[in-house]
């Protein structure tokens, strides 16, 4: 697939959103090869971690080996288990949900405001205002009987969700915050960054994130206890390093020397990665003003987003099989552009869970097409893309 995070494409081919190496990455990764420090601890790795958290304004990051990883940790060390269950957003990447599945819980799915397309704050409160109950001092939903325990908000596409009023009922209902906040490192809601908004945020740098490793993530929390659980347990629960001691079970999750001396030469560029992202909505902006057929991506006045990755909406009444086509068209054309992601509710793994009120994600996703958006992105590819859009939605 062309449009597989970092898939620069054949010749000619504009692809979606490839990783932009500009700066120091041969040379740290020189001197972890020179070194021999290539494996999961090193100088890099620590410095990539505290340095990623103090651009976040968090107190510790641990780094780990991708987004997913790091989702399955955070919701361990959030004390979230089997059959609890835990409010996320259906218009999203499948991660979060996946990684509610592997500590035993239960997604319930959020529907998408259809202004700014990130999970509905209004309807996450309703639902817990109507539909759960205090029994024994736990929040219990009526309809499962299982009790809420966190709430996973999907910041995506770089633009942050309305955190206030989730912030406000996961403080009214005793629920912790894990954003994900893979997809808009560096984006601020009310002058503070996405990923310290919660209590415990996740990161990925896969191939198509604003930073990239090849493949990584991060833990981000103020949580110091939290922040050494997720040590442990990503270093296998490792009790005693000699004797081969592990008093629980742990995983293998820890980010490599090597990979961390990416990541920390990509974050010395991330202020230039931001403003290019920037500058490549602002042009998609200004040229599709007038196409009354192209609803743009909005911004919450309240945040400042990074467009990680630019997307439009065609007309309102379009229908699924429509978008379809303009996406084969454009991507026969040599321009990369990908759909919403399929609404996680309606995934067969996730048929049988909850979705409250969910009225606006589905249109989203038969509506919205995400378009080339590398950092690098050359000013006459974006005029291409831009009028081979134009043209597409014309016909
Ligand atoms: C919203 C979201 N969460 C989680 C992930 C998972 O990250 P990774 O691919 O590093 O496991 C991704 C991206 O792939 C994502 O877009």
């Amino acid at each position: 697939m062309q449009s597989e995070p970092g898939n620069p494409g054949s010749v000619g081919f504009i692809p979606l959103c490839v990783p932009q190496i500009q700066g120091n990455e041969w040379k740290y990764l020189k001197e972890c090869l020179d070194t021999n420090w290539v494996s999961s601890v090193g100088s890099f790795v620590d410095r990539f971690e505290s340095e990623l958290a103090a651009y976040i304004g968090a107190k510790h990051g641990i780094a780990v080996v991708n987004g997913t990883a790091a989702l399955h940790i955070a919701l361990l060390v959030a004390g979230v288990t089997t059959d609890d269950e835990v409010l996320v957003s259906t218009l999203s990447f499948v991660a979060p949900a996946n990684a509610i599945r592997y500590v035993g819980a239960w997604p319930v799915f959020m529907d998408a405001d259809p202004a700014y397309w990130q999970m509905d704050a209004v309807k996450t409160l309703n639902f817990l205002e109507t539909e759960c109950i205090w029994e024994n001092g736990q929040l219990m939903n009526k309809s499962t009987n299982r009790r809420v325990k966190a709430i996973l908000p999907v910041h995506i596409l770089g633009h942050p969700c309305d955190m206030e009023p989730i912030i406000e009922a996961a403080r009214k209902f005793n629920l912790t915050i894990i954003e994900d906040a893979t997809e808009s490192l560096g984006a601020t809601y009310r002058n503070n960054k996405v990923g310290h908004l919660g209590d415990i945020a996740c990161f990925s740098f896969n191939g198509n994130k604003l930073l990239t490793t090849g493949g990584g993530g991060m833990i981000v929390t103020d949580n110091q206890q939290w922040a050494e659980r997720a040590r442990y347990l990503t270093t296998q629960a490792k009790d005693d390093p000699i004797e081969y001691v592990h008093n629980e079970i742990g995983y293998n999750y820890r980010l490599t020397n090597i990979l961390a001396a990416m990541g920390l030469a990509q974050l010395e560029s991330i202020n230039y990665f931001i403003a290019q992202k920037k500058a490549i909505a602002g042009r998609y902006n200004n040229a599709f003003s007038p196409e009354k057929d192209i609803t743009l991506m909005a911004r919450n006045g309240d945040t400042d987003p990074v467009y990680w990755l630019y997307t439009i909406l065609l007309g309102e009444d379009v229908e699924l099989e429509y978008r379809k086509s303009v996406i084969r068209q454009l991507n026969q054309q040599g321009i990369g552009v990908r759909p919403l992601w399929h609404p996680l509710h309606g995934l067969p793994p996730y048929a049988g869970c909850q979705a409250h009120r969910v009225e606006h994600a589905n249109r989203l996703y038969a509506r919205g097409i995400s378009l080339p958006s590398s950092v690098g992105l050359e000013l006459d590819d974006q005029d291409r893309c831009i009028a081979a859009v134009s043209q597409a939605v014309q016909q």
